[in-house]
């Protein structure tokens, strides 16, 4: 059995699915890896470090294709190669079936298995393969280092013969997994810091890192079941909005990761907001690939306003492929681990299982 995979369109994507030490892994489950020519070289990873792994390389993409009973990538490949798909072979990646219906749709019915990891249950078992927190954890940290790097005066208490330099403040405006590592990796470099969030739970994480939670007063706990956020009333917006106006005004680095899933992200900073905000401070929208936290975010733009940068950003994690593969692959293979058999050294689809059922795009 063979899983294969093809290069990503380098355009938009620089992560890759399998990376050299998972070559091996796979190896020792009895499957052998196909990939196309100069999968990685973009990100330093050369075709050697792979076949020193074992894995094998072609010339062509419908080559590895048409090899592999198990074709593994970050995003749906192109409706050139999605056409290449036979019956019974899988097809696994974060294919975003709400944005990608029609072409998933297309290769189901010719009973292609496909898998999206962005479905993938947030249960114990499924931790392993959770490439929403793998990727959201980085997402949060690097984030926070690219908003201080904007930032025109030092992050920590300096204490100098020259005089003192005061830390810069930082708000977090979500603390779900990439606002968790905001808060940490903000901490860790110096900052004071802020954050809010619709749950009630977070509070305490929040607090467990050293940041100081702000609480949107009586509310109720925002919620779901499954641990997401829900939308907000209109009765909390004006209440959030009052809380953050104030604060505002002494923040001077926000980074937003509010989401709601399958939903546009709720607008937070309105524009009266972030006028009140010093000079020179930032506004770091990760949140702008679903419309944005800040009423004046452009997604991959710098927009300035009064004086304060408002940078949209919508794929961070090209921006440190390097480990964003490395988890990213590592949660595919546990993926991988789970849907073959070693017994019978073939994949099995058992829709008993709540991980394979729950990613399975119908
Ligand atoms: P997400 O990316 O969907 O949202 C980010 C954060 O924004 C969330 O904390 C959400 O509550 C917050 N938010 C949404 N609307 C907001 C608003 N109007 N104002 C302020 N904050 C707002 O969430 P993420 O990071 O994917 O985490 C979702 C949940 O999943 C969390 O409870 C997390 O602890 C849980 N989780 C569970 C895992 C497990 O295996 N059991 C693994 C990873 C996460």
């Amino acid at each position: 059995m063979i899983v294969g995979s093809i290069s990503e369109n380098k355009n938009i994507e620089k992560r890759v699915a399998i990376t050299p030490d998972v070559v091996k892994k796979y190896q020792s489950l009895g499957l052998g890896v196909y990939l196309t020519k100069n999968y990685a070289l973009h990100i330093g990873i050369t075709d050697k470090e792979y076949e020193l792994e074992g894995a094998k390389f072609f010339n062509k993409d419908e080559e590895v294709i048409s090899q592999s009973d198990a074709i593994l990538q970050m995003n749906i490949i192109s409706d050139e190669n999605l056409d290449k798909l036979k019956q019974n072979q899988i097809f696994i990646g974060v294919l975003n079936p709400f944005l990608n219906e029609k072409k998933l749709q297309n290769i189901t019915s010719k009973k292609v298995n496909c898998f999206s990891l962005d479905l993938l249950p947030r249960i114990t078992r499924a931790q392993s393969m959770d490439i929403l927190s793998s990727q959201a954890n980085l997402a949060g940290y690097k984030a926070v280092v690219d908003s201080f790097s904007y930032f025109q005066k030092a992050i920590p208490m300096m204490m100098t013969a020259a005089g003192t330099i005061s830390a810069a403040k930082v708000l977090i405006v979500g603390a779900g997994v990439a606002g968790l590592q905001a808060i940490a990796t903000a901490k860790r470099m110096g900052a004071i810091v802020f954050a809010t969030d619709v749950r009630i739970a977070s509070k305490e994480q929040v607090e467990s890192l050293g940041g100081k939670f702000l609480s949107v007063e009586g509310s109720e706990n925002l919620e779901t079941e499954g641990g997401y956020a829900k939308e907000t009333s209109e009765d909390f917006k004006l209440k959030q909005e009052e809380l953050l106006k104030d604060t505002l005004k002494k923040i001077d680095i926000v980074v937003c990761t509010a989401l709601i899933p399958g939903k546009k992200a709720p607008i937070i900073l309105k524009k009266d907001m972030i006028e009140q905000m010093p000079n020179g401070s930032i506004i770091y929208d990760l949140a702008a690939s679903q419309g944005g936290n800040s009423e004046l975010t452009k997604a991959d733009q710098i927009v300035e306003s009064n004086g304060v940068r408002i940078i949209g950003e919508t794929n961070i994690l090209n921006k440190l492929p390097v480990s964003a593969s490395s988890l990213y692959a590592k949660n595919l293979f546990n993926f991988i681990n789970n849907l073959f058999n070693k017994d019978n050294k073939s994949f099995e689809i058992n829709l008993e299982d709540e991980i394979i059922k729950k990613t399975k795009v119908k």
